[in-house]
């Protein structure tokens, strides 16, 4: 990233409402406890999540690919009165640090997290969803996709992080896991069931609405 971009990132960030104690301080842990800290969503998409699922007030939200929980908090904070976020997680070392921090956040109850493969999870839910944002496997995304696309309301939200790999789908050549993201991104364009556009918060985010 040039050095204006990172300016402009740490503006945004400056510009933007502080976030919780509890997220600054699940952040500093994730940092200091596992081997990928940058996968953690930060402030600035956590906050994009905050504000769309105000906007939103989802009574039922899917996320594949927990982490450490940060998502699963921002997007919890705008559930309905009976809403519920259901999140997966593959790797069941990171549960120790994602339920600390979901059984100190006011919205406890309303979290549901489950360890296991989302592929063979997602067919054995029952809800019909208002969000689900999809950030595990990246090369698995047309898969998540396809399994969830049935259970997503009309007018619901799906959004897909990473669209950009790293600006590398712009590459005229692209190797083999950019043209997996790129195959996904044109995949969606031209799927009649859906809208779709492209924000470039930070690796990319896609936003697909459900006709
Ligand atoms: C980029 S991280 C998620 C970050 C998190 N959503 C956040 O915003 O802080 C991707 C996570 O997906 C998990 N994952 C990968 N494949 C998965 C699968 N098939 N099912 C469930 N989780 C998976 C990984 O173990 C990893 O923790």
């Amino acid at each position: 990233m040039n050095q204006l971009l990172k300016n402009i990132y740490l503006y945004c960030d400056e510009m933007s409402k502080d976030r919780s104690s509890l997220l600054h301080q699940l952040e500093r842990e994730t940092h200091l406890k596992t081997l990928a800290p940058q996968m953690i969503s930060g402030k600035l998409q956590g906050l994009f999540f905050e504000m769309l699922s105000k906007l939103i007030k989802p009574d039922r939200i899917l996320e594949i690919g927990t982490f450490t929980g940060y998502a699963t908090i921002s997007l919890a904070a705008g559930l309905s009165a009976n809403g519920k976020i259901i999140t997966i997680e593959a790797n069941k070392e990171l549960k120790y640090l994602s339920d600390k921090y979901f059984a100190a956040s006011p919205l406890k109850d309303k979290i549901k997290a489950i360890v296991g493969n989302a592929i063979e999870i997602i067919p054995t839910l029952k809800e019909e969803f208002d969000i689900v944002y999809i950030d595990a496997n990246k090369k698995a995304n047309l898969e998540y996709f396809n399994l969830i696309i049935p259970k997503v309301k009309s007018g619901g939200l799906i959004l897909v992080d990473n669209v950009l790999w790293s600006g590398k789908v712009v590459a005229a050549k692209k190797d083999k896991d950019t043209q997996l993201i790129h195959d996904f991104n044109q995949g969606i364009l031209d799927d009649p069931r859906v809208e779709n556009v492209i924000l470039p918060l930070r690796d990319g985010i896609m936003m697909i609405r459900k006709i």
